[in-house]
């Protein structure tokens, strides 16, 4: 669907004109957001949060939103915020009928994965993973002829395919205590390689893996990052593991998204630098007014496909559906299934 087509679409079946009227109504919605979000954006987004949020009841459905989404959608009208761990196991608790994934392609495969009879819609088919992208089934069958006998641990950010032709899925919350688990000397981790670096710097298993790697930290250095520690002794750096080990090193705490969020609601620095995605910083800074965001940060191109007029659009017209070939899915679940009773056993 072309963006034009979609915009004159929506617009002969909502008025989705600026209003201060629509932001006054929705005034307790920007209170969460107000730190990073103008009155004057807030006008605009209005009028989509209220027929999405009208629109929701009317299909049955629930708004599962990854914590890299902006602060309009993940204060606006998400349901259900959290990592990708989070997700998946939220996934399997719902009640409605459907399930629309706000984040990229692979979490909306993983929740249909997990609820087959559902309907699972993605604002955006386009909102993929450089990681997801980087593996097929067939690299997943390369590294088992090169480590034979070896388990393989694929980071959720994978296609179903890969999930399938995996022994067990993992996340950046749980990926050293299962590749711990694994009952062999050896674990094949794909496709993220700075993942799997620095699993094995501190897994007791010796660690072999795939070449993947996420375009949004990737881009990030230590020399970055220690050049800002010496301008800023203050500040604290919190990386995500997607990161390269250097600058995993070069930090504070390193954690999943929703792990990042924690440290920084417990501890409470006077000054954090978020090494990950963009919105994460956006989304808690009215929730912690003592704490200044510093920047850089990287954009993920994927995640920001997904826009308050593309969800609107998704539960007006019930597309995209995302569909998973039952022979896939069925061998794809016991991946995730193993790794969600798994952490659930760790205490993860
Ligand atoms: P989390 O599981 O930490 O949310 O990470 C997902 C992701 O895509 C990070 O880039
Ligand atoms: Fe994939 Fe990286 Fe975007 Fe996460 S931030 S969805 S790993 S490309």
């Amino acid at each position: 669907m072309n963006l034009e087509t979609m915009r004159a679409s929506l617009a002969e079946h909502y008025n989705l004109q600026p209003s201060l009227e629509k932001a006054e109504e929705t005034a307790a919605l920007y209170e969460k957001t107000k730190r990073v979000v103008s009155p004057a954006e807030w006008a605009n987004y209005a009028p989509y949060v209220l027929e999405i949020n009208r629109l929701k009841k009317e299909r049955d459905a629930i708004i599962l939103a990854h914590n890299y989404m902006t602060p309009e959608i993940y204060h606006g009208v998400a349901d259900f915020v959290g990592d990708s761990l989070q997700l998946a196991i939220k996934a399997t608790e719902v009640e409605q009928q459907v399930i629309v994934q706000c984040g990229v392609h692979f979490m909306a495969e993983t929740s249909k994965i997990l609820n087959p009879a559902k309907t699972v819609l993605i604002p955006d088919m386009q909102a993929g993973c450089s990681l997801a992208e980087s593996i097929t089934a067939e690299g997943v069958a390369q590294m088992r002829a090169k480590y034979p006998g070896a388990p393989v641990v694929s980071y959720v950010n994978t296609t179903a395919e890969v999930k399938a032709a995996s022994d067990i899925c993992c996340t950046s919350s749980n990926a050293l205590q299962i590749v711990d688990a694994m009952d062999s000397d050896t674990v094949i981790m794909t496709p993220d390689q700075f993942l799997a670096q620095n699993v094995a710097a501190k897994s007791k298993k010796k660690v072999v893996y795939w070449a993947g790697s996420c375009i949004v930290h990737e881009l990030y250095t230590a020399e970055d990052l220690n050049a800002y520690r010496t301008h800023d002794p203050e500040v604290k750096i919190i990386a995500h593991p997607e990161c390269t080990p250097e600058v995993v090193a070069a930090s504070d705490f390193t954690g999943s998204t929703s792990g990042i969020i924690n440290w920084v609601r417990q501890n409470k620095p006077a000054k954090a630098m978020l090494v990950t995605e963009c919105s994460m910083a956006s989304n808690i800074a009215d929730s912690l007014p003592e704490v200044e965001f510093a920047k850089p940060c990287n954009m993920c191109p994927y995640m920001k496909k997904i826009t308050l007029e593309k969800i609107l659009w998704s539960l007006h017209t019930m597309r995209e559906q995302v569909e998973v070939d039952a022979e896939i899915a069925e061998k794809a679940r016991l991946s995730v299934q193993r790794m969600i009773d798994l952490s659930r056993q760790l205490g993860i």
